[in-house]
This record gives structure tokens, sequence and C-alpha cells, in this order.
């Protein structure tokens, strides 16, 4: 018998229940490199990136070298993207850095919230998050949507909050997606989450309408009020597919060495974590994906536009590693991180980017942006001083704890067969319970005021090559159905 190995994904729906979407799978890696052709093209990176999809992925690519890669490292072939964000490093008390596992690969969800969604034009590519940021002031967790107004409610706020840190143990609830803008230290990543840290990060969704890049990356497009949903600013009304990563991070292998957690870009607190998407769809294929794929299943094998291949082909795309690069070992590294980048904790914008040993940065031209600095959004005043607490999930953004506790009130179903649990958020007045299929099967309210905007996050078990520590899901009382999530 195989190992029981669990893979759990996080982000499934949605504001309402015919919000469609689907979860590409990237159960490769096309390759772990210091390559980023938006920031640095045409040289080596400053930082490594973990990266998946296209075999045309190089320092140089652009969205036709991709599509003229022959291979995808995700499941359906007629996608050529590239999707690449940062890797996470553990540093030990010797100051040596080693990767920590990424598990079952990259998810990207494809998420159609909002009216008229369109694909993304040809040649579209756009970055989330900001490397150099290393704080962000804000009450734990995020107070209701309700109450995102004023500076809440700003790009950079936004931003922000489009970064999450799921702590990831099996046998608990789920937390839920979004649900934390930090990367927890590793006294509690040992503790707590026994199956990892789950990395999820919200691209935005709404498009100037006309560029399909800008000089940042980042200021042809911007985020809906509510982060995933919600309206777009003025200027910014066309709605495109929502893009969301998912990685997986074996941090609890780490759990009997002392030492700390940092991202390749120098970053131990997980404010600066960022993901870039350069579109590779073939021609059309994408356009015809929004209008057909809208099974609420989310899964691709329900899509019919889609051509799949098998996790071995996904595992077996590589793109070509560049000859300047190739004598670099980017899973254990002396002396520090890839390239020397200097680990900087804050709370300070972290450009210009420091090096080790004195060292001049070979590339590293990594414009900031520059909307960003170290200045607190918001004045915390009395709340200040708990910055880093993490309270109940239904208590008001003013009240604290110093025990971290999450108890996001869930609903939970379990269904023999792949999909083994579903647990849908909606924030914490209102309770909805679905099915494999997205469909409603009933509701719990608090009595508050009910606020339409949710969180949800699916639990799914399914096979892949990399094992990690884990303890089945509990099994609860509930509606149990066999088969993969399908209504019989
Ligand atoms: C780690 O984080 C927890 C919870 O946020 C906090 O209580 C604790 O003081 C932190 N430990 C260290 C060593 O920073």
């Amino acid at each position: 018998m195989q190992p029981a190995v669990a893979l759990v994904t996080g982000l499934a729906a949605l504001s309402s229940v015919a919000d469609a979407f689907w979860r590409l799978p990237c159960r490769g890696t096309s390759g772990l490199a210091r390559i980023d052709p938006l920031i640095d093209p045409g040289e080596p990176s400053s930082h490594a990136h973990i990266v998946h999809g296209s075999s045309g992925f190089s320092m140089s690519s652009d969205a036709s070298a991709l599509l003229a890669g022959d291979c995808t490292s995700c499941g359906v072939r007629q996608d050529k993207s590239a999707y690449w964000a940062p890797a996470l490093y553990f540093i030990d008390e010797d100051g040596d850095a080693e990767m920590v596992d990424e598990v079952g690969g990259l998810l990207a969800y494809y998420l159609l919230y909002g009216e008229g969604v369109e694909a993304f034009p040809e040649g579209f590519r756009m970055i989330a998050g900001d490397p150099f940021i290393r704080s962000f002031d804000w009450p734990i967790p995020d107070p209701p949507k309700s109450e995102w107004t004023g500076a809440q409610a700003s790009q950079k706020a936004l931003a922000q909050k489009a970064l999450g840190f799921n702590c990831l143990n099996y046998a608990e609830t789920p937390e839920p997606s979004l649900g934390r803008h930090f990367l927890p230290n590793k006294t509690f990543l040992d503790e707590h989450c026994t199956d990892g840290v789950r990395f999820e990060l919200m691209f935005p969704s709404c498009w100037n309408g006309k560029d399909t890049d800008a000089e940042d990356h980042k200021s042809h497009m911007a985020y809906p009020s509510l982060v995933m949903d919600g309206t777009c600013p003025e200027g910014y009304e066309t709605r495109v597919v929502s893009l969301f990563f998912e990685t997986i991070w074996n941090t609890y292998a780490f759990k009997d060495r002392n030492g700390y957690f940092a991202l390749s870009n120098g970053d131990p607190t997980g404010f600066g974590y960022h993901g870039d998407f350069m579109h590779g769809w073939e021609s059309g294929v994408l356009e015809q994906a929004v209008k057909q794929c809208t099974n609420p299943s989310g899964m691709v094998e329900d899509c019919p536009v889609f051509e799949l291949q098998t996790e071995i082909e996904q595992l077996l795309c590589n793109f070509d590693m560049p000859d300047i690069l190739k004598s670099e070992d980017l899973k254990k590294c002396k002396g520090g991180l890839p390239n020397d980048i200097l680990v900087e904790w804050g709370p300070e914008y972290a450009f210009p980017i420091k090096y080790a040993n004195g060292k001049q940065p070979t590339s590293a031209k990594g414009v900031p942006d520059s909307s960003a600095s170290a200045e607190p959004i918001i004045d915390l005043g009395s709340l200040a001083g708990h910055v880093m607490v993490e309270t109940s999930a239904s208590s008001s953004s003013s009240s604290t704890s110093s025990t971290p506790t999450w108890t996001p009130t869930p609903v939970t179903s379990y269904v023999e067969g792949a999909v083994t649990q579903q647990v849908v958020y909606v924030e914490q007045e209102i309770v909805v319970l679905v099915d494999g299929q997205g469909n409603p099967l009933g509701t719990q309210t608090g009595g508050l005021e009910t606020v339409s905007t949710s969180y949800s996050t699916t639990t799914e078990v399914v096979e892949t090559v990399v094992t990690i520590p884990t303890a089945p899901p509990k099994k609860h009382h509930g509606h149990k159905r066999h088969g993969h999530g399908h209504v019989h």
C-alpha cells in the first residue's frame, strides 16, 4: 500500500455558489533558479524562484517563448503560462540555508468572480506582492469585511491582505484562506503546523482594459474592494480572471533543528511574499475555458475544453538552465540564502537589496513599487501592542488574546472518495455548507447581520509523489457520499 499522503487544497469558492472556478494543478516544478524574466530580463535575478509551467521559461522569455516550449509542468497541455514565486528556506544555527520542500507543486486557481469576467489578453503579465515589504501594521485577524473602508480599503492594504500563510494540521479544523498575512515563526510552526504551511497569493483581478503590462508590472491592475471580490476601482473596471496561487511547504521536517525560515528574497516575515504570472495559454483556449469551465467542482477533469496530461508528464517537464546558473546549488547553500541576499527583519522597507560579505549586486534592478514605504497604513493607537497576536476569527477587531486560537466555526461535510471534506466559511455570521459540487446543503446563522462575502476551504486527498508526516482528517458525522465529489 502507498503511504497515506494528503495534499490539502485551500480555496474553493465563492461569494455565491454560482461563482465558477477551476483549479489547475502544476504537480511539477519546471525549475528552481535565479531567473525572473519580468524583473531582470536577460540576466540572473537577485533571488531564487520556484517556477511552474512552460519549459520555454528563461531569463528572457516572453509569451511567444513560453508558447514555443514543448511541455508544461501543469495539468493542462494548452497552458504554457509561467507561474513563479520565491522559494522558502530554513536557515540553521550556523547560518547555512536549505530549501524547504514544496509539497505537491503549485495549484493555480482560476476563479471566475464578478460580472462579465474576461480572459487575460494575449501578452498579459503581472506581479502580486512586493518583495521588499517587511511590515503590515494591522489588527490581527482582519476586521470584518463590512468594516473595510478608508485606509483599510486602500490598494496597499488590499495587496497585503492578498497574502496568506495557512498553518496546516490535517487533524484539526482548517484555517480560512487568507486568514493570516504573515509567516508564523518557527516555534509556532513546530507546535501547530504538523503538515506544514500553505502559502496563498491572490492576484489583482481589476484591469485597466488596455495595458497588458506596466513598468512595475502592477499598475495596469488593481484589487477589487474585498481582495477576492467586491467592486473594482475607477479606471480598472474590466474584470479578468482572479488568479490565486497555493503552495505547501514542509516546514515540519525541520522541527528538531534550531533556526528560522526565510523567503529567498531575504524575508523572514512573509510580508514580502510575491508571485509572478506570464500568460501563455494557446490562443483562444482561455477565452473558451472562461465561458465553458463552469462546473462548480473546480476540477479540470470536468471541463471539456482542457487537454489533460498525467502527473508524471507534469513532473518530467523542465526548462533549460542557462550556463551562467548551472553551477548554482539552490537547495543547500553554505553561509546563507542564494546569491548572498541578506535577511532583513524590518520593519523598514528592504530596498535597496543588501548582500552579505559586502558583495555588490550582480543584477537586481528590482524596481521597488513607488507607492510602497515602511509607513504604517493606519495608526493603530491602542491596538499597537497586539499586532502579532492572533485572536479568534469570530472576535471583533479590537479584542485580542494572548493565546493563539483560530476558530472559524465551520460546518464540515465528508465524502467517501477523493474529496473528503469541504468547508465554507462565510465571515462569522453565517456558515454555508456545500457539497462537492458547490450546491448549498444548509446554513447556520449567528443572528448577526449577513455579510455576503466568504472564505472557503476545501480539503482534498489526492495522490502525490511526496510524502509528508500527516494524520488523516478526523471523521465527523456528516453528509456521506461515494465518488469524487459527484452527486449520485
Ligand atoms: C512566535 O509566535 C508566537 C505566536 O505569534 C508568539 O507568541 C511567540 O512569542 C513567538 N516566539 C518568538 C520566539 O518570537
